[in-house]
């Protein structure tokens, strides 16, 4: 029996080894954009189709749209929220079926979840839609007015607490402070986990509520990751342009991340996405700050920080704030070597054909082990020339310029290029 224990042991050591040497640092992939909720046949089952290509690009988390029946199709006015089936983009079976599809690749996936504010399906008495239905035959979620923010004055029948965050104008604010509220939404959001395959969250609108809130719902439903989205506008400076200093709106979103937990929570780093989308027009100065950091939150806090180039409100058919369409590359070539977490969007990968220069960038970080902490070392950040090493194993350089100043040693070699960017690894 001695040596057949021996021979258990060491596999056990050998598997543990693998476990250490090899953790896949985490990349995001938004797996929808402001039309999916419109595709001919179903969003969850066209996703589908795409789940090889995602899991090739070492994918570990793809980011869902809100799942519940919604007033409006994308999903961001929510009414029924175990109503799954009356979701716009595909029933409950299409949508546990593409989860478990993602899961037989490794790959987890994130929910939205819109809790800042939710619509009623029917009116009170007074003439006003504050009668919630949860979507069950029994009374989970099925609120009054009394769930409704005593500020938010349209719907209130004024014994709510008042809002711990912004006021959003197009449905009833929620009361997050009211416990029956804190027990049946965190009662909800475990049950998208055991029932339909959810590990973890995307919190949309989190202006809307206190950190603190957040905080409620990440310890009682322990999500092996979560985003939050805090979109504020950046500094401005009189000629109309992004401040080169963002250090306060970097800082609120690190503040956001503290005081909800940190941990597992995270934030979208809108500030690094501002500065970024200015830097591509040959303005590189802006990505380095004062202590010779990277300008965003990955500067300050990387491993909560989730960077990205464009998402379905940014981007997409919205356009609300979009990167510049012909410097895309140049972003994700920043995104996917630097710390934090890079995540790519649906409508780059697939409908701009971009798939291929994104799996090269994608494959030179995992393979240099490049993550959410990974060190950075800028070597130059001029006007139309940056040039970064990371965890002394890979270089970038980036921007119009084409001499690189003899900033790469011999013994780095080329992995990957494109328009304006270059990334080389180091040999041996
Ligand atoms: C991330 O990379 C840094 C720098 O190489 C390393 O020290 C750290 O252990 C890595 N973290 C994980 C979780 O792999």
């Amino acid at each position: 029996m001695k040596p057949l224990n021996l021979v258990h042991l060491c596999i056990i050591c050998f598997s543990f080894l693998l476990l250490v040497t090899f953790v896949t640092p985490t990349l995001l992939f938004q797996g929808f954009n402001w039309e999916s909720c419109n595709k001919a046949g179903g969003w969850y089952n066209s996703l589908k189709n795409h789940v090889d290509d995602i899991a090739g690009a070492g994918v570990t988390h793809v980011w869902l749209p809100p799942p519940s029946h919604s007033v409006s199709p994308q999903g961001y006015l929510p009414g029924r929220l175990y109503d799954i089936d009356a979701s716009k983009y595909g029933n409950e079976a299409d949508l546990k079926a593409l989860i478990s599809a993602f899961h037989q690749k490794g790959i987890k996936c994130v929910a939205d979840i819109v809790i800042n504010h939710r619509c009623a399906d029917k009116k009170d008495g007074r003439g006003i839609y504050c009668i919630f239905e949860g979507g069950t035959p029994d009374d989970r979620l099925d609120w009054g007015p009394w769930a409704i923010c005593r500020d938010d004055t349209q719907y209130s029948d004024g014994t709510g607490n008042l809002d711990t965050g912004a006021g959003y104008d197009a449905a009833p604010d929620i009361d997050h402070l009211n416990p029956r509220v804190q027990k049946e939404l965190s009662e909800w959001m475990n049950w998208l986990k055991t029932e339909i395959g959810f590990d973890g969250w995307r919190f949309d609108f989190v202006k809307g509520y206190a950190p603190s809130i957040t905080k409620i719902y990440m310890e009682a439903t322990k999500p092996d990751f979560a985003v939050g989205e805090l979109w504020n506008a950046l500094a401005y400076g009189q000629d109309g342009k992004p401040s080169y200093n963002q250090d306060a709106h970097r800082n609120e979103l690190a503040k956001w991340v503290q005081d909800g937990g940190a941990g597992a929570l995270t934030a979208f780093d809108f500030t690094t996405k501002g500065i970024l989308q200015v830097a591509v027009q040959d303005e590189w100065g802006r990505m380095k700050d004062s202590n010779g950091k990277p300008t965003g939150l990955i500067g300050v806090l990387p491993k909560n920080a989730v960077t990205f180039i464009d998402n379905h409100d940014t981007g997409s058919t919205q356009k609300l704030w979009p990167f510049p369409s012909d410097k895309v590359m140049q972003g994700y070539a920043y995104i996917l070597t630097h710390p934090g977490i890079p995540s790519i969007f649906y409508d780059h990968f697939i409908d701009w054909g971009l798939k291929e220069e994104i799996v090269k960038l994608a494959s030179a970080r995992t393979r240099n082990g490049i993550n959410e902490s990974s060190n950075v070392n800028i070597m130059a950040s001029d006007a139309n020339l940056y040039v970064a090493m990371i965890d002394e194993k890979i270089i970038i350089k980036i921007g119009s310029k084409y001499d690189v100043n003899n900033l790469v040693p011999s013994n780095f070699k080329i992995a990957t290029s494109g328009q304006d960017y270059c990334v080389w690894e180091k040999q041996g």
